[in-house]
């Protein structure tokens, strides 16, 4: 087993951090000095290496090139109003991972090489960390299989890598989405609830076609009957009707299991809302719009935090919302980033300390 003392640190021999202006830094551009890199073979995981930041050297016929065994995480850390630094729930990051990891048939990674290996990249390349609201350091986890032959079997051989970006907020401004209905992100017995790099590769086509409509990302339904809302292209979704806060529930593995839909349905309920996790069809959304009853409608995301919807199109109905008035995303962002920034009190235990 590889102990946190083991990993190996190369260290740049100068910072890229005076090339780049971390104010307004847009989201995964710049990347930070240094890279964490592990390969697993023979069963096992090996070093545990900390290096300058370069390009990754791969055969032509790298498996994961071809038949897309590939994962990843989204994580973020942030400095608090005191300038220490923490990172946002990682344990259920790397619970996740592995879970993708067995889907995919892939080994899976131990704590101490992500968790450990994460907090000691951090440390290192802190300084890349923005303070500015809305912003953090992104941090990217993800494994390839790395065997050179291409027949279709699991890889052998892997690659565990963490990267780190300095960024600014995913969407800057509220959404325009697009109901989709032809095209399907994940259905029952899928990957739709991993972390697989396959799921996004294929909602490019049907993002692209809602862009060309002026949309900014796609509202997925189910495989079946294209009525049961699941997720937004980066995002899980929640809708408040009436008093009510109403999220897709998980159970047909079609959703990905977000760790701030999780802790925002944790926030819902501190605020004293009723949160309902279920099945959720887009008539009865329809219907609730049309009855003056749909307050507020967002996704929630690492990357994306809290991005409200201000217009939601299904076929050609097309609800509007004015996002000014609206009371309940703005407060579970505030909540939120008050916790984050170390300006209230940190009582669900999020946080892991790094500094
Ligand atoms: C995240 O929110 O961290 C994601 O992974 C979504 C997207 C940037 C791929």
């Amino acid at each position: 087993m590889i102990e946190a003392s083991e990993i190996i640190v190369q260290k740049a021999a100068s910072s890229r951090l005076s090339q780049v202006t971390l104010k307004n830094v847009p989201f995964g551009k710049y990347f930070t000095d240094h890279m964490l890199e592990a390969d697993y073979e023979n069963g096992e995981w090996k070093a545990v290496e900390i290096k300058p930041y370069a390009p990754l050297q791969l055969d032509p016929a790298t498996a994961a090139l071809h038949y897309g065994q590939a994962i990843f995480e989204g994580i973020k850390a942030y400095k608090d109003i005191n300038g220490s630094i923490a990172i946002f729930r990682p344990f259920e990051n790397f619970r996740r991972f592995n879970v993708s990891a067995e889907r995919m048939q892939m080994p899976a990674v131990p704590e101490e090489i992500f968790i450990e290996g994460m907090r000691a990249l951090i440390n290192l390349d802190q300084a890349w960390i923005p303070d500015q609201e809305d912003h953090s350091l992104y941090i990217r986890p993800f494994m390839i299989a790395t065997d050179d032959v291409i027949g279709v079997k699991p890889s052998e051989k892997y690659k565990f890598l963490i990267i780190l970006s300095p960024t600014g907020p995913y969407y800057d401004k509220p959404m325009r989405i697009y109901v989709e209905e032809n095209y399907t992100r994940a259905a029952p017995g899928g990957i739709g609830f991993a972390k697989a790099a396959a799921n996004y590769g294929a909602s490019m086509l049907p993002t692209a076609k809602a862009k060309e409509l002026g949309y900014d990302q796609v509202l997925w339904t189910d495989a079946f009957e294209h009525r049961y809302v699941q997720e937004i292209g980066t995002m899980n979704v929640f809708f408040v009707i009436g008093d009510t806060a109403y999220t897709p529930d998980l159970s047909q593995g079609t959703i990905l299991d977000g760790i701030t839909r999780d802790s925002v349905i944790t926030v819902l309920g501190d605020m004293g809302l009723s949160v309902v996790e279920r099945e959720i069809s887009i008539d009865e959304i329809v219907a609730a719009y049309a009855e003056g009853q749909l307050k507020e409608v967002f996704g929630t995301g690492t990357a994306a935090v809290i991005s409200s919807i201000r217009e939601l199109r299904y076929k050609d109905y097309v609800m509007e919302f004015d996002v000014s008035k609206w009371t309940i995303a703005p407060e579970v962002k505030s909540r939120l980033a008050a916790i984050r920034n170390g300006s209230a009190n940190d009582e669900h235990g999020w946080l892991y300390r790094i500094s």
